[in-house]
């Protein structure tokens, strides 16, 4: 079995959750897309469904699939955003952004009643930051940004090199808000609350990829089959 047939088996068991009428947040990235292909499925076979994308790249996709779409303005209230991550650890703590949507992604996730992640079992951690944390800055003062961001990220114990994200022609990724990210490589995080506490101090700070207490469940795909993990209720297995 392949990392891409966990994706799809999550992504699959996520689509359960899917009842007509509802409101979604669709998320970004190359599992939430195969989520997104799914459901486009659905609503072929007449599944009806209101979804507000967390991307420019979800939205094109969610239109090429005849998906109804509305925005978070028309529509601030939704009832499930399905997304993916780049880590998670035990108390569904995410590390979010590398594909560098963790803006929209956290204010999509947080106007909706419930946020389930689906990822592949490779995005588990003990703890975070093994996956580098992007950090959304305005362009403004970007130098002092970083330097602040160092300084209040040792605050928290947390030391690694920052790099400003670059796409494959080496200018700066710009993200669909019209900022910047700079990849955090801290390494583990001891204290994820605190962190996130000093980043949101910063002004030049517009968002972090920590999403701590946002996510209810998790549905992981792995070698063993599907887990999920409840906020509250731990974990159980199920067959793929
Ligand atoms: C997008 O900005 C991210 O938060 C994605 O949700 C995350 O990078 C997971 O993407 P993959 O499903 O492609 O690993």
């Amino acid at each position: 079995m392949s990392v891409d047939s966990y994706k799809l088996a999550a992504a699959r068991r996520a689509l359960g959750f899917v009842e007509p009428r509802m409101r979604l947040g669709l998320g970004t990235g190359s599992t939430a897309s195969v989520f997104v292909e799914l459901l486009g499925a659905q609503v072929r076979e007449g599944l009806s469904v209101l979804c507000v994308p967390t991307s420019e790249q979800t939205r094109a996709l969610a239109r090429s699939l005849d998906i109804p779409l509305s925005t978070l303005d028309e529509t601030p209230l939704l009832d499930l955003t399905i997304d993916g991550a780049d880590e998670l650890d035990s108390e569904l703590r995410l590390i979010k952004g590398g594909g560098g949507a963790l803006l929209r992604e956290k204010i999509v996730a947080t106007a909706s009643d419930r946020m389930i992640v689906i990822a592949d079992a490779q995005k588990r951690v003990d703890k975070l930051g093994r996956f580098p944390l992007p950090v959304e800055v305005v362009r403004f003062g970007i130098t002092a940004t970083r330097n602040m961001i160092e300084m209040l990220a040792g605050d928290s114990g947390c030391h690694g090199e920052i790099t400003l994200r670059l796409k494959p022609d080496g200018t700066p990724f710009v993200t669909d808000g019209g900022n910047l990210i700079f990849d955090c490589a801290f390494g583990q995080i001891d204290d994820p609350e605190s962190l996130d506490e000093a980043l949101k101090f910063i002004p030049g700070v517009v968002e972090n990829g920590l999403f701590l207490g946002i996510a209810d469940a998790a549905i992981i795909g792995g070698p063993e089959g599907v887990s999920v993990i409840e906020a509250r209720y731990g974990e159980g297995q199920e067959a793929v």
